[in-house]
């Protein structure tokens, strides 16, 4: 973001009082943050109280081996328990849980949290009878079918920590994954529904597990839903129907309380390096972070609402904000399989129209699509019933977020751009609909029981009005426990940067304004984030430079007016390619370049751009000025080039540029 643009954001005046109705019955109000700033601790056990433990806690917070907390130390609980039993023990076993909607318009199904308990004790049970113990490690690669929470909820009741593995990553990517975590188990499909037909996830699971074979680690068993009916290649070894061993299995099961701090899942997201970092979430703190935030934030009134995130499972938004929080709290919640425009581009508001929701949590990037297509669309709609709307993923910018607030809340809605990461676990800086007005753009303040800043280099926090790096301040609850095997990335990542000040960083630049509220920039290291998703620019350049034409690659995350960012590569060939006619940058290689990117991570990571090049700005130590490259990418006069080893590389690849881009 230029400082042009920062210093007209930061002088929006546009400001949403909250509607009187919702600030008057707000599960919290103005109160909570002077309670819970006098006494984190005490407010923290409030909220963990709200959770149904089998032994309670002696000690709230052990801080006495930084940065590795410990919380609710001694307590002990069941995740699977609370989400599900307690509910329906508690004579609300007909309400429904999931409103599921399939892609295709005639497939729905409504599961009340009685169902909810017998399928996912069900489950549970079969994942005992395969094998799966205690502290095994259950990978989950599922389409958005209900089976995806069952799965989640069986392995935390049995304290067998998940790891979901968004369906759009490709073989290899899943494959790294269940090496890293060394399932022991998956959990797949044969596919699922896509932009009106169905696409295949099975062969990827029989990839990746070979792949995982290749890098010395053997998964046992592949249990698989049918859902689509396509064929699929089986292994009798190893493949297991769901509907043979689930369905048969008892609807009896005593969830065992685990120790607060029992790892719950790991879940993976790209960090600066090419290798994906699994962070870790375990159960006590994670529970009581997830639930307390989606009672504050989105104001949850479980007997009436009806709640809908369009997160998929895959991502942390959906773990906390679709499975844990919500299900903690007894919602009724919407959960839909596809896209928002398959048959038609109606098709999410015709859901909140039919299932009246009154709740609903997207993405910045899929309101500005929805913007793109006009408010014709939604108009046609009765969306009456919705009084809250979250942004989650990317800052939102003013236009999307009023745009949002008239054409899809009525103008009545209070809008939460709520700031968080994979890492939080849940959400740490929001408004609170019943108490902050908005302002559109900025996430606002941290909420009760959460410590943020913006401080300097030197850690100090800046004054009103000036920018720096966001940190949080002090230990949450639901905050990660380290990277999964790796204690020392956990360290060096999050912890050393405000050593002394024992800051979290958060790798995001944020500002404050005049009022002191937090607008959060976008990141200050080399991760990009693309539709809200996160991926990092080394992960896409070793995937680049894997392919044999290529010699050296530099990716870059350049301003994108649907996505946030796009990817945007500046690819060296290898002479051999340049030899055999790659080296007029033509349209071949560039297609080939993007397919092999596809291919090694996913759709997600596909370059909007790539860029044949003969050279790349580097510094004399050899550190690729990516500074410069996203200058050129977002066609802006090229930057500083004083610290260049060689100044006139950039004046070659402008040069090249005239015939060598392509867009795809
Ligand atoms: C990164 C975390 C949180 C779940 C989805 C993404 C960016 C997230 C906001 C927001 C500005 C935001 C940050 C953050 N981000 N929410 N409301 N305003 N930026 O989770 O993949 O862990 O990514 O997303 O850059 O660090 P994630």
């Amino acid at each position: 973001m230029t400082e042009e643009t920062l210093s007209n954001l930061l002088h929006e005046e546009r400001r949403f009082e909250p509607p009187a109705a919702v600030a008057e019955h707000a599960n919290l109000k103005a109160e909570a943050y002077e309670r819970a700033a006098a006494d984190p601790e005490a407010f923290w056990a409030e909220q963990a109280g709200r959770l149904d433990w089998a032994q309670s806690w002696d000690q709230v917070l052990d801080w006495s081996d930084p940065p590795f907390a410990k919380w609710f130390v001694g307590g002990r609980l069941n995740a699977s328990y609370n989400c599900v039993d307690r509910h329906v023990e508690a004579g609300r076993g007909d309400k429904v849980a999931l409103h599921w909607v399939g892609e295709p318009v005639e497939d729905k199904r409504d599961i009340t949290y009685a169902q909810l308990k017998d399928e996912v004790s069900r489950a549970a049970n079969a994942l005992t009878e395969l094998g799966v113990g205690t502290g095994d490690r259950v990978a989950i690669y599922l389409p958005m079918i209900p089976e995806a929470v069952v799965a989640m909820l069986a392995c935390a009741r049995i304290g067998a920590p998940h790891t979901v593995v968004f369906g759009g990553f490709s073989a290899d990517a899943l494959a790294s994954r269940l090496e890293d975590c060394q399932a022991k188990v998956v959990i797949t499909s044969d596919g699922g529904y896509r932009r009106g037909s169905a696409s295949a996830l099975k062969p990827a699971v029989d990839e990746g597990r070979a792949k995982a074979a290749e890098l010395g680690h053997t998964v046992e068993k592949v249990l698989v839903v049918r859902r689509t009916g396509q064929d699929v290649a089986w292994d009798d070894e190893v493949d297991v129907w769901w509907h043979d061993v689930v369905d048969s299995a008892s609807a009896e099961h005593t969830p065992e309380a685990f120790d607060s701090e029992h790892p719950l899942y790991v879940m993976y997201t790209s960090g600066t390096t090419g290798k994906p970092k699994g962070i870790l979430h375990t159960t006590g703190g994670y529970l009581t972070g997830a639930s307390y935030t989606h009672w504050a934030v989105f104001d949850l009134k479980p007997d009436t609402d009806v709640y809908w995130c369009s997160a998929d499972i895959g991502w942390v938004t959906g773990h906390s904000y679709m499975v844990y929080g919500p299900l903690a709290n007894g919602a009724t919640q919407v959960m839909y399989e596809g896209t928002p425009d398959s048959p038609e581009r109606g098709r999410w508001w015709k859901i909140i129209e039919d299932y009246g929701v009154t709740i609903f949590y997207t993405a910045p990037t899929a309101i500005r699509s929805f913007m793109k297509q006009g408010r014709e669309i939604p108009d046609r709609y009765d969306m009456s019933s919705l009084r809250i709307l979250g942004s989650v993923g990317e800052p939102i910018n003013p236009e999307a977020y009023v745009w949002y607030r008239e054409v899809i809340g009525g103008g009545r809605t209070p809008v939460v751009d709520t700031w968080w990461q994979t890492e939080t676990g849940s959400i740490m800086i929001s408004p609170l609909p019943g108490v902050t007005h908005g302002k559109p753009g900025s996430a606002m303040t941290p909420i009760p029981g959460v410590g943020a800043e913006v401080v300097n280099d030197a850690g100090e926090p800046v004054p009103n009005g000036s920018g720096g790096y966001l940190v949080l301040t002090q230990p949450w609850p639901s905050m990660l426990r380290t990277i999964w095997g790796d204690d020392q990335r956990f360290k060096d990542t999050y912890w050393s940067r405000f050593k002394e000040q024992r800051y979290y960083f958060a790798g995001d630049g944020a500002k404050k304004d005049e009022d002191g509220d937090i607008w959060v920039l976008g990141r200050v290291d080399d991760v990009m984030n693309v539709s809200g998703h996160r991926l990092s620019t080394t992960e896409i350049e070793s995937a680049l430079v894997s392919h044999p034409k290529v010699a050296e690659a530099a990716v870059v995350g350049a301003k994108d007016e649907d996505t946030g960012q796009a990817v945007c590569a500046f690819v060296i060939l290898r002479e051999s390619a340049l030899d055999s006619g790659g080296g007029d940058g033509g349209d071949d290689i560039v297609a080939e370049l993007r397919q092999h990117v596809r291919k090694e991570i996913g759709p997600i990571a596909t370059p909007r751009q790539i860029m044949i090049v003969p050279e790349l700005p580097k510094t004399r130590s050899g550190k690729i000025m990516r500074r410069l490259l996203k200058d050129v990418a977002e066609h802006r006069e090229v930057g500083d080039v004083t610290t260049l080893a060689d100044s006139s590389v950039m004046d070659l690849i402008s040069k090249g540029l005239g015939s060598g881009t392509a867009e795809g």
